[in-house]
């Protein structure tokens, strides 16, 4: 074979081989042609074995080239082995029912519901105050929602205007919590004082749905029982709460008020933190804002939960979280919290 030859049988060699690959139909008929150019008893293995004859000077021309068509059947059979594996794995997910035209980036990201957020911020303040967490049952007893908070049998608190009652088959008549203080009784019946609690959660009431009601809303209960607590603690914790949750400026008031469960009882009011007390439309001209109900724990409730009222007092609160949230928020319907609508929900 002179050198000329080798020439035309690489070109050859090249021009069929990449013809051959380029129509390749599979992975098979892909690996059955390397086989039959690059394999031990192939085409261009076959062609180089002419190299011994030549003359030293002719190898140097014809082993470069021998070389260089290797390399470029094997790049082309390589990619075309790419392209087979590949259609593989898309056809695979192609019978799934992944969508891969859908857009990789931005995938939508949920976050917390903004409720959830304000209640979070709200329990670290008071956990920071030394509030431990304490929970108690939805679906509830009337001993503990209501007797032994000293709420008798008559009092319109229990009316079924306000009260759900649940049909749960027992013979003992069950509600859905009107507020976390069946956490006070759950939790006094079986501790003893010094006790300080925070007890957040859902609660039901009987009332229609509008811009400041919801039959389902969540409060956040406080109970501190020990020797010599008075009104001034709970005026002093409670400050520090609402100046954690709304900055140093922060201030309340207390308004007498009445709980069948608590002796003084008050009404604390913030100052509204969107005029600063001079009045707006939020406050409704005021300059002050109803956050929660509170008061000296009554002592008929100690009593019933085992415990001295003669050795020990307490203080409870309950504070509806929605409210506070509306105003850390700037919400001015309740029912932004539960429609779940996303263009709202994500501002937040
Ligand atoms: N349970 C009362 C309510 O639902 C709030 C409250 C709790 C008042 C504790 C005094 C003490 O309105």
């Amino acid at each position: 074979m002179t050198i000329t030859e080798f020439k035309t049988a690489c070109s050859a060699i090249e021009q069929e081989y990449k013809a051959k690959i380029a129509a390749a139909a599979d992975l098979a008929a892909v690996e059955e042609l390397r086989v039959a150019a690059l394999g031990r008893k192939g085409a261009l293995t076959d062609l180089l074995k002419g190299l011994k004859d030549f003359s030293m000077e002719d190898k140097k021309v014809a082993g470069p080239l021998g070389n260089a068509l290797k390399g470029a059947l094997s790049a082309a059979l390589e990619e075309k082995t790419a392209f087979f594996a590949a259609k593989q794995i898309n056809d695979e997910l192609n019978k799934t029912c992944l969508d891969l035209t859908l857009p990789a980036f931005p995938a939508p990201q949920g976050h917390r519901h903004p409720l959830s957020v304000a209640m979070d911020r709200m329990t670290t303040i008071l956990a920071h105050l030394g509030f431990e967490w304490a929970e108690g049952p939805w679906v509830e007893d009337e001993k503990h929602n209501f007797d032994m908070l000293n709420i008798p049998k008559h009092h319109p608190a229990r009316d079924a205007q306000d009260t759900f009652f649940a049909d749960t088959g027992s013979p003992i008549s069950m509600v859905l919590r009107t507020h976390t203080s069946n956490v006070q009784s759950r939790f006094m019946e079986k501790h003893r004082p010094p006790l300080r609690i925070m007890a957040p959660g859902r609660v039901f009431r009987n009332d229609s749905l509008d811009a400041t009601h919801s039959p389902v809303f969540h409060q956040i209960e406080g109970l501190y029982v020990d020797k010599n607590v008075s009104m001034a603690d709970l005026k002093q914790d409670l400050t520090a709460f609402m100046k954690g949750l709304f900055g140093n400026k922060a201030e309340i008031r207390f308004r007498p008020s009445f709980f069948p469960f608590t002796e003084p009882s008050a009404e604390v009011d913030v100052k509204c933190v969107f005029c600063q007390g001079k009045g707006c439309p939020v406050c409704k001209g005021s300059g002050w804002i109803e956050m929660l109900g509170s008061g000296v724990v009554h002592p008929n409730v100690l009593k019933n939960c085992g415990i001295d009222p003669n050795e020990y007092s307490g203080y409870a609160f309950g504070m509806g979280v929605e409210r506070l949230a509306m105003m850390m928020m700037n919400i001015n319907d309740i029912r932004t919290f539960y429609e779940n609508d996303v263009r709202v929900l994500s501002q937040f």
